[in-house]
């Protein structure tokens, strides 16, 4: 049996120590936070975030072999674990040199001088958290610089969970990854780690690489998986200058095995806690490096996105002639994908936030994510209605913009969305979930990205046409 403690218990952490706990009940595994709220909303029926089959897992385990702390209880559960996963959160840095680039590492490096202080025996040590290559190298150089002749192994192990289908890949992952220092110590720490997945993941799976290759992948997945985005979403914007369809596009070349259909969905954008800042990890590693073309490479993933933002807002501006100064626009969608609660860089509060400055009326609507919206916000929160209900939220509303793709939106009906608004009334599917061909025939303009506009008038200034209703 081992003692597991994860120290940060959020998105990450909460759900991973959940689903360790409910295949492994021969393990204790204990959470630890610094936000008291965090830890009681876990103890609670109302967990602190929204996943899919989250509360299912943490119902098995909870009281079992899986609980929960608050930061008072830090140096005993220290003491306590063999293994430690580190899971607190590495924003970008907002201050001094790399500011707006670098990772800012100072929670893991407190963590780390924690576990020193604390540790009277040998303990592995486990990066959770998406941190800069090298990170573990300099971790383990704080940590085995001590007085007392303690043993500690540090290993990466980074996930790859989605959210909003966490529980799934957790329980289902295309791999695990598990780096290590290459001495006898750090392989024997590398195989208790391969054993604790094998309870349920397949064996084959479980790949094993050195510590640097496995910090350095993980900020290659999310910079692949983000640059597939940014690829299709610049397609996207040729498609609307052409008769293009990007759905169609994004097909054709998904079929061909070597490009693969996934994450071709084009959109108002990418959001996420993750892609932004690994990206931006990358660039500013590279920079350190000498590598400015590489880093200028990576950055134009970023660009591009940021590029699709603001084009999506302009689009609006310009359909809606020149103006949505005191225009009710109902925003669907605040978190940042669908089946989550987090809002963490979500296009839909950049969206927001352009629109405010437009001087826009914005209701703001989305089934989980409202209250971190509200968070998120800050100040301007005070001129924005949240609203759950999307029909109240459409209300008198000159537009609908669709910016999360939760399923809900697919299932409204939008005859009565339409009969409630101002005309002529305007939709903009940021996300392409909707039947637009059913929309326009409502009598919505109708506003895909990737596709020609459907429109029941002439823009003079612009390249598309009526369209036959
Ligand atoms: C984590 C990592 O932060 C991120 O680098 C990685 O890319 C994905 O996993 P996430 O779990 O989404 O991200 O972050 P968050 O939900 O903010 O959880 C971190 C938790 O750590 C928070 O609950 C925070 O209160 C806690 N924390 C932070 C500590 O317990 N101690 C600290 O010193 C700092
Ligand atoms: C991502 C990675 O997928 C995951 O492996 C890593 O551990 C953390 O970062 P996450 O950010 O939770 O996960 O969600 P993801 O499904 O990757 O979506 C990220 C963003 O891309 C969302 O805003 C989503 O809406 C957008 N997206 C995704 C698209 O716009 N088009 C697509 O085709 C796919």
């Amino acid at each position: 049996m081992s003692n597991i403690l994860c120290i940060g218990a959020g998105y990450v952490g909460g759900p991973t120590m959940a689903v360790i706990s409910k295949h492994c009940p021969q393990h204790e595994v204990r959470l630890v936070d610094i936000n008291a709220e965090r830890i009681a909303a876990w103890k609670s029926d109302q967990l602190p975030i929204y996943e899919p089959g989250l509360k299912e897992v943490v119902e098995i385990a909870r009281g079992r072999n899986l609980f929960f702390y608050t930061a008072e209880h830090i140096a005993e559960l220290i003491n306590w674990a063999d293994i430690i996963f580190v899971s607190v959160n590495t924003p970008t840095k907002t201050f001094g040199m790399g500011a707006g680039r670098a990772a800012d590492l100072q929670f893991w490096e407190k963590t780390a001088r924690q576990i020193l202080e604390h540790a009277n025996g040998p303990k592995i040590i486990i990066e959770k958290s998406t941190l800069p290559v090298r990170t573990a190298e300099a971790m383990s150089n704080i940590l085995n610089t001590n007085a007392k002749g303690v043993n500690f192994d540090v290993l990466s192990n980074p996930e790859f969970l989605a959210e909003g289908s966490a529980i799934k890949d957790l329980e289902n992952p295309d791999r695990v990854l598990i780096g290590g220092h290459n001495t006898e110590s750090g392989q024997r720490a590398v195989q208790t780690i391969v054993d604790l997945y094998a309870n349920w993941v397949p064996r084959e799976r479980i790949i094993t690489t050195n510590l640097w290759s496995s910090e350095l992948s993980k900020l290659v997945a999310n910079a692949f998986l983000a640059q597939r985005i940014s690829s299709i979403n610049a397609i996207s914007a040729l498609c609307e200058k052409t008769e293009a369809d990007v759905e169609e596009v994004a097909y054709a070349i998904g079929t061909d095995t070597r490009i693969g259909p996934h994450f071709l969905r084009a959109s108002v954008g990418f959001g996420g806690s993750c892609f932004r800042k690994d990206i931006l990890n990358l660039v500013y590693i590279s920079e350190q490096q000498g590598l400015p073309e590489v880093a200028a490479y990576w950055e134009q993933v970023l660009k591009m996105n940021e590029y699709q933002e603001a084009r999506f807002v302009a689009n609006m501006v310009h359909a809606m002639f020149n103006s949505l100064s005191g225009k009710r626009i109902a925003l669907f969608g605040a978190a940042f994908k669908a089946n989550t609660s987090d809002t963490r860089e979500s296009p839909a509060l950049a969206v927001c936030r352009e629109l405010l400055e437009e001087r826009a009326d914005i209701a703001l609507c989305d089934p989980h994510a409202l209250e971190n919206a509200r968070q998120d916000l800050g100040g301007l929160a005070d001129q924005v209605a949240f609203i759950q209900d999307p029909y109240q939220a459409a209300d008198g509303a000159h537009a609908i913009a669709v910016l999360t793709e939760w399923t809900h939106f697919t299932e409204l009906d939008y005859q009565r969305i339409y009969d409630s608004m101002a005309h002529p009334a305007f939709i903009f599917d940021g996300r392409n979930i909707l039947d637009h061909q059913a929309l326009f025939e409502i009598g919505f303009n109708v506003y895909p990205i990737g596709k020609a506009p459907m429109q029941h008038f002439n823009h003079n200034d612009q390249g598309a046409g009526v369209l036959p209703k």
